[in-house]
């Protein structure tokens, strides 16, 4: 598999959960691969970003399954809706149409950032509200945004 010089994810984008940080940023160097990926390679790594994907939207799922907020079921039909291009763009894939997948894996690049700033970061800050009663402190790093 070709990797691409991955673009880490802006520390502006972090969200104080650690666990939801660091998939993040495995996402992100994911989606980052995939337009280099060989068609012969694609069908599995888009298999594996999926898979990957999945597993951390079940995890903020369960998350907010514990918790009754504004913005949860917004955060819940995007989570589903990108969940369904897995599966329209998979079977494109299966049928032999590489393009979809690697449109979409652009796609996740522009949407990723964009989903963790409105209703990640939100799901993290209530959360960490509701364990401390305070907001969480994010430390920046440095030459990072
Ligand atoms: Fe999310
Ligand atoms: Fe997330």
């Amino acid at each position: 598999m070709l990797m691409s010089s991955s673009t880490a994810l802006p520390s502006s984008l972090g969200t104080g959960h650690a666990g939801i940080d660091h998939d993040h940023e495995e996402l992100m160097a994911l989606c980052q691969s995939l337009p280099q990926t060989l068609d012969d390679e694609l069908p599995a790594a888009f298999h594996a970003l999926h898979t990957r994907f999945a597993a951390h939207f079940a995890q903020e799922d369960a998350l907010m399954a514990q918790q009754d907020f504004s913005s949860r079921q917004c955060h819940l039909d995007e989570h589903a809706a990108v969940l369904q291009s897995f599966e329209d763009v998979g079977a494109a894939l299966r049928e032999g149409r590489m393009d979809p997948a690697r449109r979409m894996g652009a796609a996740l690049i522009d949407w990723l950032p964009e989903h963790i700033d409105a209703l990640d970061r939100h799901l993290a800050k209530f959360m960490f509200y509701q364990q401390t009663g305070g907001a969480p402190v994010l430390i920046r790093r440095p030459g990072r945004a």
